[in-house]
């Protein structure tokens, strides 16, 4: 079972905020193979996960020890070196028919400044694994056709919450924006959903 896919990358910023504390330990299973859905309700104009990163040349395979992670990203954004690159996420809760908000929301005003940090939750799953860092420090993904070059890992998704969650279907909604010097939004921003379920490990 191929995927390509940079899912873990938002996975983990949501889980940023339920880390709090970890008593409750959740597993996130993706409901559909193509991982990335398109998100509903955006402005004209906006794009999916095509417009973050060319995913041509990464896979995810599905394994007994969670799942393969190998290849390389390339980044493909609408940005300029000299941005700010800002990102949300917010977790969806599927509910009699329609997705509804959670509480569980979270903003990176700089993710480049952080993409590295080790203290943040994607370092270990995925920043750790992207070998090419000096580039990436340089360039994070404001430099189009640069390459992020992944070493091939093993993922398994798991996390602890102190926030119950209740029992169903997700979207991890997360979006992307580049702010140039002036702080103003660069048009074709990104956004895109993961769904899938939590369940307690
Ligand atoms: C998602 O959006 C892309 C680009 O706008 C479009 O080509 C594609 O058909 C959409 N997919 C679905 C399932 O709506
Ligand atoms: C994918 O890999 C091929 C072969 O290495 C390369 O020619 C191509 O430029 C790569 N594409 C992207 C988007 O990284
Ligand atoms: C991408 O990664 C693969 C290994 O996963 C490597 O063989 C290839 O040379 C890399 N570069 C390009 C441009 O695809």
């Amino acid at each position: 079972m191929k995927r390509r896919t940079c899912w873990k990358f938002e996975l983990i910023l949501i889980l940023k905020v339920v880390h709090l504390s970890q008593q409750i330990n959740y597993e996130f299973e993706l409901e559909d193979e193509s991982i990335y859905t398109n998100c509903s309700g955006v402005p004209p104009g906006t794009l999916n996960i095509d417009g973050l990163f060319d995913l041509t040349n990464y896979s995810t395979t599905m394994t007994q020890d969670g799942i393969l992670v190998s290849g390389n990203m390339t980044s493909v954004f609408n940005a300029q070196p000299s941005d700010r690159i800002e990102l949300t996420g917010s977790l969806l809760y599927f509910d009699r028919g329609v997705w509804q908000p959670t509480t569980l929301n979270m903003m990176v005003r700089d993710f480049c400044a952080v993409m590295y940090d080790k203290k943040q939750l994607w370092y270990s799953d995925w920043s750790a694994h992207v070998t090419n860092r000096d580039v990436i420090k340089k360039n994070c993904i404001k430099v189009h056709g640069t390459l992020f070059l992944i070493e091939t890992y093993h993922l398994k998704i798991g996390f602890g919450s102190g926030i119950p969650l209740i029992t169903g279907r997700y979207s991890i909604r997360v979006q992307v924006f580049a702010v140039d010097r002036k702080g103003k939004k660069r048009p074709r921003d990104v956004c895109y959903e993961v769904k899938g379920n939590f369940y307690k490990a």
